[in-house]
């Protein structure tokens, strides 16, 4: 595999809001070509690091592409969905936005809400709320794994390959060194109130389409890698 890619992220960290980006994926023949969008709290990907990712895996011409999440904490991941989406994503700018707060963290297409995932509010919790994160965007060939399990190779003589960014929006608490900004929840926000804190009935109904429809993996039901359940999964998202 050629070791390839490019990026770029914010100057400014952020703990909890509201952040969105429109993106326009690489089009024709993308398999092997990942392009992720997510927050970390680490550039450099360090071994104990927060993350939510949105990645985008290509696939060959006419073939659809897959949308994967995924959460890390303290360089944990392992928390993987894959959802198919319901449009062509290379054709048009769509809008990929991620809601965090101290109770749920949800991953929306469109404003459709594709992913929660819940606070258990335990003390041995799966949860990243603790470090500030940056917002980052990369591309780059992850044809080992990415497309039918890295089955289908980067077709090189169709580079370059080019995905296309607009409309990047933050709401949300700015970290400020050294002082830990951010620390105590308030509901000044709308991101953090009460509403923000479960699915709203029209939400719940997005979800409940998705779940039926779109779901092509997710790890809480993958019972040969996980023996037992990840704490996490017990929690319902309709709460
Ligand atoms: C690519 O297309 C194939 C064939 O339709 C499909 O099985 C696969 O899930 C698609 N996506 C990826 C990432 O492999």
């Amino acid at each position: 595999m050629r070791r390839i890619g490019c990026g770029f992220q914010t100057k400014q960290k952020y703990r909890f809001g509201w952040f969105s980006m429109k993106l326009k994926l690489v089009g024709g023949d993308s398999a092997g070509v990942v392009t992720a969008y997510y927050m970390c709290s680490d550039p450099g990907a360090g071994p104990e690091r927060d993350e939510l990712d949105f990645e985008f895996l290509g696939n060959r011409t006419g073939q659809p592409y897959t949308i994967q999440t995924n959460v890390y904490k303290n360089g944990v991941g392992g928390r993987e969905m894959r959802h198919m989406l319901w449009f062509d994503p290379t054709e048009d700018f769509h809008t990929y936005s991620v809601l965090w707060n101290n109770h749920q963290i949800i991953f929306f297409v469109d404003r459709v809400p594709i992913r929660v995932y819940k606070n258990t509010e335990k003390s041995n919790n799966f949860f990243p709320n603790e470090k500030p994160m940056w917002i980052f965007s990369s591309i780059w060939n992850a044809d080992d794994w990415a497309t039918r399990g890295g089955l289908e190779k980067t077709d090189w003589k169709k580079a370059p390959f080019v995905s296309s960014y607009k409309d990047f929006s933050v709401d949300g608490c700015q970290w400020e060194d050294p002082y830990p900004a951010c620390v105590s929840t308030t509901t000044q926000n709308w991101w953090d109130q009460y509403e923000a804190w479960h699915l709203s009935d029209s939400q719940k109904e997005d979800y409940a389409w998705v779940q039926r429809n779109l779901v092509i993996y997710d790890y809480c039901k993958d019972t040969q890698r996980y023996l037992e359940q990840p704490w996490e999964c017990s929690i319902s998202p309709w709460d």
